[in-house]
């Protein structure tokens, strides 16, 4: 039985930075940003934005067309959570009207808990084919302004359906693991900013890929060539090329310089003008990989690599299914990327200082640019969703906005 990606969507802030403007802002030669960590523009999310509403306006898009009383699962992924105890799974389940007879929890592991959620995901359709779980990974990455870590800043979120009746992506059985206790990045819970060692963390990244890397082939008896694309967790895009230089020298792969990068580059074509967005990075790699390669991938083999810091890392393999194209809303995607609005660093600036007040009085935040939900404010130390009424994108009217807007 195949067990895989139904349907998968992201969404984005609407709202953004120009990389040269933050390096110009911090005294750096662009080209650090740009050439040597690839980023090119971060999302930033209003202050009426959090994981929650990232998260199920990437799931209102992925449910389009996909029976909803299949679902009995919702996983939400996420290493920026609103709340200690309850998990964000409940507050999308009730925004998009979902089943009642369902099971809603939140998962945990750095920028890798999405990976495995969907295996957990995987193993549930298995047991019962009949169901769907539908999986949301969101994520808001903070380090700090003017820290290193500010231009690999970004957010958004993916949302999956997982069935057995997979459209886009069947997923291998063989998963390869590794687990090591490090400090490389971690967020105490009085913190609203992740704590870095970033020079470590990209050398446990690399030694978590080799010892996954090294089970899964054990595991699978897969091989480098056994695979035509590669996503791995893109913390910033030149993460995403490094690794994979990485793997194909311990693999001595005989492919030259340019073969390797053709394997990897259309993968981190989102982040680059995302950002990071933890735990749904790795997921917007393979979104980027899909929508934005001009030929047919029908077919081919995907091997993925999903690191958390802390650490754990996970390597597993897929396979691109016909007709994938028909079912990636594509068009939609396209218009959320080209049509955001560019912040002067003062705005950036204000919409990262702002803070929900901690005292539990009634708080309405400011409205901003969303998509379908927003966060309306807090009340007895409870956040208030509500849903934004909407004008529908068509297909043809978001094309033409894609031409007419600039590229962002
Ligand atoms: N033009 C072009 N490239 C330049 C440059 C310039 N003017 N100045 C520096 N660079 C290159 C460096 O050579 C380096 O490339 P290399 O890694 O291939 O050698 C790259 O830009 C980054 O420079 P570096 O001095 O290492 O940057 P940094 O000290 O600011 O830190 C990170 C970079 C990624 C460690 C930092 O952004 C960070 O902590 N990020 C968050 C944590 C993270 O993403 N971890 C990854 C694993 S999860």
């Amino acid at each position: 039985m195949k067990t895989g990606i139904e349907s998968i969507s992201m969404y984005i802030p609407r709202f953004g930075l120009d990389i040269r403007d933050l390096a110009k802002a911090r005294n750096v030669d662009p080209s650090k940003f740009i050439r040597g960590i690839g980023q090119e523009f971060m999302a930033v999310p209003a202050p009426d934005e959090d994981v929650v509403t990232l998260g199920a306006n990437a799931a209102l898009q992925a449910l389009e067309g996909v029976d909803r009383s299949a679902i009995r699962t919702v996983i939400f992924a996420t290493e920026s959570g609103i709340d200690q105890s309850k998990a964000a799974a409940i507050y999308v389940h009730k925004l998009l009207d979902l089943p009642q007879n369902c099971r809603t929890v939140e998962m945990k592991q750095a920028c890798c808990s999405s990976t495995s959620a969907l295996h957990f995901a995987m193993a549930t359709v298995a047991l019962h084919p009949e169901q769907k779980v539908l999986l949301v990974a969101s994520d808001v990455a903070r380090y700090g302004l003017g820290s290193p870590g500010e231009p690999t800043q970004g957010a958004g979120a993916v949302a999956m359906v997982i069935s057995a009746q997979p459209k886009i992506i069947a997923m291998g059985e063989h998963v390869g693991y590794y687990t090591e206790d490090v400090m490389d990045f971690w967020r105490p819970n009085y913190m609203d900013e992740a704590l870095v060692d970033g020079k470590y963390s990209i050398k446990v990244y690399m030694h978590a890929l080799e010892e996954a890397w090294n089970d899964y082939r054990t595991q699978s008896q897969a091989h480098f060539e056994s695979f035509r694309h590669f996503c791995y967790h893109l913390p910033f895009s030149r993460m995403g090329l490094k690794a994979h230089l990485h793997l194909a020298r311990l693999e001595k792969s005989g492919l030259s310089a340019a073969g390797l990068q053709a394997q990897v580059e259309p993968s981190l074509a989102y982040n680059r003008r995302i950002g990071n967005a933890y735990t749904a990075s790795l997921y917007l790699g393979l979104l980027s990989l899909l929508e934005t390669h001009p030929e047919s991938l029908e077919g081919n083999r995907v091997g993925f690599f999903s690191y958390g810091s802390g650490c754990m890392g996970a390597f597993f393999g897929g396979t691109i299914l016909p007709g994938y194209r028909k079912a990636l809303p594509t068009r939609v995607h396209r218009d959320l990327m080209t049509n955001r609005q560019r912040l002067t660093l003062a705005e950036y600036e204000a919409f990262y200082t702002h803070t929900l007040p901690q005292d539990g009085n009634c708080y309405r935040t400011d409205r901003h640019r969303t998509g379908a939900f927003r966060l309306a404010g807090l009340e007895n130390h409870q956040r208030l969703y509500e849903k934004v009424p909407q004008v529908k994108v068509l297909a043809a009217d978001a094309a033409e906005a894609c031409a007419a807007a600039p590229v962002m």
